[in-house]
């Protein structure tokens, strides 16, 4: 793995020691203890064990970093400057369901900006990692986001809706609208973490989801900005509400797609 700097490698490391964890957990997924936390958002006991590990490796590199990950919130609140950013599984709903397409995604933030990340989805042995100024990396290979130009020949991938959203008719309405109104495939796999890599590896040519966390996309935003794609963050409809509504693409369909999701969203 092509890891240039010492804080890529701390990264790296931590997540591939939380990895080993998580894989047998996924081994036995039917044993494992599942608690609610609020209606779509499942809390495994993988998700725990993974996220402590993680956790544990970051602070044993970095004692005084700030921490936001999702289960357990914020550590060291008081760094604004330099902050790792966790989602321990990205994907739970897959992951829960025995479905092999979740990943571990940890992006570190300097000054507010995010300067550094890395996704790994464990059952396909697949690292989607960048560095700011140093290019895009699937596994030991240069990424970089598609060609295509026309929104009707590309393949885009969505995400939600969210079961805890008031809006979920809408967004429902919006996936099928979409689908139609750009006569493109649309497709839902159930992690934002690896529909942002898939879009840097060329593999799909845009993402979009409304009401996302800082931590689904936090790693994917510098992997995707260092494969050349571009990310936009649309003001959500209520301003106080923390979540963010993404369109992300190669940058070469950016505006046709946006201006198809805005459309709808005027309606
Ligand atoms: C979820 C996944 C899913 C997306 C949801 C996220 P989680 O994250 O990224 O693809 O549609 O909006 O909350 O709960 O599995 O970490
Ligand atoms: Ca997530
Ligand atoms: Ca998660």
């Amino acid at each position: 793995m092509r890891l240039n700097s010492p804080r890529m490698n701390v990264i790296y490391n931590a997540c591939m020691k939380a990895s080993k964890s998580l894989i047998r957990d996924f081994g036995e997924v039917e044993k494992l203890q599942v608690s609610t936390k609020g209606p779509g958002n499942f809390v495994t006991a993988a998700d725990k064990r993974t996220e402590k590990i993680i956790i544990e490796e970051l602070l044993k590199a970095h004692p005084d970093y700030g921490i936001l990950s999702e289960e357990i919130g914020e550590i060291n609140k008081e760094n604004k400057d330099h902050r790792w950013i966790i989602d321990p599984i990205d994907g739970t709903l897959n992951f829960l369901n025995g479905i092999p397409h979740f990943a571990i995604s940890i992006g570190y933030e300097e000054k507010g900006e995010i300067v550094c990340g890395l996704i790994f989805d464990p059952i396909k042995n697949e690292t989607f990692f960048a560095e700011r100024g140093a290019g895009a990396f699937f596994n030991n290979s240069r990424i970089r986001v598609s060609k295509k130009n026309k929104l009707k020949s590309s393949i885009l991938v969505t995400g939600g809706p969210k079961f805890n959203s008031p809006k979920k008719n809408d967004i429902f309405q919006e996936y099928i609208k979409v689908s139609n109104l750009v006569e493109a495939p649309v497709r839902k796999f159930g992690s934002a973490a690896l529909g942002l890599s898939y879009v840097a590896a060329g593999r799909f040519d845009a993402y979009w989801e409304w009401e996302l966390n800082y931590w689904d996309v936090a790693a994917g935003i510098v992997i995707l900005k260092e494969a050349g794609g571009f990310i936009e963050f649309i003001e959500p409809e209520t301003p106080a509400s923390f979540k963010r509504n993404v369109i992300a693409s190669n940058s070469s369909i950016q505006e046709e797609l946006k201006a198809v999701l805005m459309k709808k969203n005027i309606e």
